[in-house]
């Protein structure tokens, strides 16, 4: 994504690490970091290590910050499963808008790219050693889970392209079918970012933030081919529970399925 002598802005830079791996391309990187702890862990690691020269760290809020100079290339990794807690969003549609107005476009490609949102009904083990304890789990998503049975597909409720225009909303007002029958008392809710789209290869570079594990305040015994409604509006970087308090779960009646059918093959 770096480029020979690009020019790069990192928005929320931590310790440093990503803008480090850009300067050994770049020309020249902005590392933009709000807590002084950190900018001071960035800049001691960063003298440290090769081209780290290259890497100016400032302190300061990434939704007001802009370069001094158009840039090629943003990071910005600000992420939390369902674009919860950290302010991704916000922070990258402020930079896009300020932007555009200080240096007109085009505008610099973002790392990641895209994320794209997904939730999936499952019947989860809740019981720790005898303990049952209903509570938000975290999932590494590249590791069989054994304590999760799948009750149907993921559903996408958001593909988020971030050079283009977003809204700030994250929500899905849908129906799920139910592959299997069982207990459905929890949503997996999944993130993947897409780092990089190469065109030339039709291949994406990916990563998914760990699982979140919802808890549903009232299990429902549900069989394969019964519907499943769900509904649920949050705005990005909001605490996880604007997820939850929005949340609402309800068998799907048969009688209203037939007619949502009905409506969407007129
Ligand atoms: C998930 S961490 C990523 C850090 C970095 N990419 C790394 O790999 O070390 C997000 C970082 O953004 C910083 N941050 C959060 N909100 C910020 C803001 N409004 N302005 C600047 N930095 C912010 C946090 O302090 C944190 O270091």
């Amino acid at each position: 994504m770096v480029k020979p002598g690009a020019k790069v802005l990192e928005l929320g830079g931590g310790t440093g690490v990503q803008s480090f791996f850009a300067a050994q391309k770049a020309q020249k990187v902005f590392c933009v970091e709000r807590n002084p702890e950190l900018v001071y862990a960035a800049r001691s690691f960063l003298a440290k290590n090769i081209n780290g020269d290259k890497v100016e760290v400032i302190q300061a809020d990434a939704l007001h910050y802009l370069p001094p100079e158009p840039v090629d290339v943003v990071i910005c990794e600000m992420l939390h499963t369902g674009l919860l807690r950290e302010k991704q969003m916000p922070v990258i549609d402020s930079f896009k808008k300020r932007y555009l107005e200080r240096f007109g476009g085009p505008l610099p490609i973002f790392v990641p790219e895209a994320s794209i949102q997904a939730i999936q009904p499952i019947q989860q083990n809740f019981h720790f050693e005898g303990f049952y304890a209903p509570t938000i789990l975290f999932q590494d998503p590249c590791s069989t889970q054994e304590r999760s049975k799948n009750l149907g597909d993921p559903e996408v409720f958001q593909w988020l392209s971030y050079a283009e225009p977003f809204s700030q909303t994250c929500s899905w007002d849908g129906q799920i079918i139910m592959a299997e029958n069982g207990q459905f008392n929890a949503l997996r809710l999944i993130t993947k970012n897409v780092l990089a789209i190469n065109p030339a290869t039709s291949s994406t570079v990916d990563w998914h933030t760990q699982y979140i594990i919802l808890p549903l305040s009232s299990p429902l015994s549900v069989s394969e081919g019964e519907y499943i409604s769900i509904r649920f509006n949050y705005q990005g970087g909001a605490p996880l529970n604007a997820l939850t308090d929005s949340l609402e779960v309800c068998r799907t009646s048969d009688m209203k399925h037939r007619s949502v059918e009905r409506l969407s093959l007129a």
